[in-house]
C-alpha cells in the first residue's frame, strides 16, 4: 500500500490531546493526510479510541478501561488535562473517529491496543467495525498492532483490510512472524531503524513505516533512506521539512481513492 509520508501520531499529540476528535481535526488543519489513533474495547464491548489501560492519564475519570461501561467514558472530560482550551473533548467511540475521518478526507493507521487477555476479541470487533462502515471507494486504513493474536483476528474477521505487525525493533524472525500473518508493512520504533535494516525489509517487499518521529531532520533521513511513512506528534512541522526535501505525498493512495483492500 501507498502510505502519506507523514502520519500524524494519536491525532497531533504534541499540540492537542491525544486519541480526540479535536486531535483528527488538528492534524487535518496542519495538513496531515493520514492519523494514527489507538483503539480498545469497554467492559460491554463498545470500540473506543483510546490508548492507556485506566483512565487516570488523559482524563477526569478512574479506574481501568476493560472494567468500565461505554456511557460512563463517554461522559469524561478528555481535554482539559492537556490544556484549558480543550476542556469538554470527549472520548470518541470508533465510530464518531471513522465519521470524522470520512468528513476531513483523512487515511488512517488504526492501532489494536487491546486490554490484556482481549487481543482477540479486539481485534475482531475492530475490524468488523472498520469493514462494516468504511466506503469502498476509500483507500483502506492500515491496522496495525504489536500483537499478533490482534492482528490474526483482523485477518480472520476482514480479509480485505491491509494490517501491519508493530514492533520496537526487529526481532531475529521478523520474516517468520510475517508470513504467518500474511502481512507486508512492519511498523518500527525509528530509535532501533537502521539504513541496513530497513533495506533488508526493503528487499523483502516490506513496506516499513517509522515511529514516533518528532525531529524533522530524523524523519527527513528516514524518507530518504526509503521508508514509507513516518509518525509523528507534530506532523505540521515535520511535513514542512519532508515537502523541503522532495518527500511530497504525490504517490500516496488518495484517502478517497481505489476500493479498500487493494493495497494489501
Ligand atoms: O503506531 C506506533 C505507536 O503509536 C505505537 O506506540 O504507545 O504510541 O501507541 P504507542
Ligand atoms: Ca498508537
Amino acid at each position: 500500500m501507498r502510505l502519506p509520508k507523514v502520519i500524524g501520531h494519536r491525532g497531533a499529540a504534541a499540540l492537542a490531546p491525544e486519541n480526540t476528535l479535536a486531535g483528527l481535526r488538528l492534524a487535518a488543519e496542519l495538513g496531515a493526510r493520514c492519523v494514527e489513533f489507538d483503539t480498545k474495547l469497554t467492559a460491554d464491548g463498545r470500540c473506543i479510541v483510546f490508548h492507556d489501560e485506566t483512565l487516570e492519564r488523559t482524563t477526569d475519570g478512574r479506574g481501568r478501561v476493560a472494567a468500565t461501561r461505554y456511557d460512563d467514558i463517554a461522559g469524561l472530560d478528555a481535554g482539559a488535562w492537556f490544556g484549558a482550551r480543550f476542556a469538554g473533548e470527549r472520548v470518541p467511540s470508533l465510530d464518531a473517529a471513522l465519521d470524522t475521518l470520512f468528513a476531513l478526507d483523512l487515511a488512517a493507521d488504526i492501532e489494536i491496543k487491546a486490554c490484556p487477555g482481549r487481543e482477540s476479541e479486539t481485534g475482531r470487533a475492530v475490524a468488523a467495525e472498520v469493514a462494516a462502515r468504511w466506503p469502498a471507494c476509500r483507500a483502506a486504513p492500515l491496522i496495525t498492532s504489536f500483537s499478533p493474536e490482534s492482528l490474526a483476528a483482523v485477518r480472520a474477521a476482514a480479509p480485505a483490510l491491509p494490517i501491519g505487525l508493530l514492533g520496537f525493533g526487529l526481532p531475529a524472525d521478523w520474516r517468520a512472524r510475517l508470513d504467518a500473518l500474511d502481512c507486508r508493512v512492519f511498523v518500527c520504533l525509528h530509535r532501533h531503524l537502521t539504513r541496513r535494516k530497513l533495506a533488508t525489509l526493503r528487499e523483502a517487499g516490506v513496506t516499513v513505516v517509522a515511529f514516533t518521529v518528532d525531529e524533522p531532520w530524523r524523519a527527513v533521513e528516514l524518507l530518504d533512506w526509503g521508508v514509507a511513512s513516518v509518525i509523528s506528534n507534530d506532523p505540521g512541522a515535520v511535513l514542512a521539512a519532508a515537502r523541503a526535501h522532495g518527500h511530497g505525498d504525490a504517490d500516496a493512495d488518495p484517502a478517497c481513492g481505489p476500493a479498500a483492500g487493494a493495497g494489501r
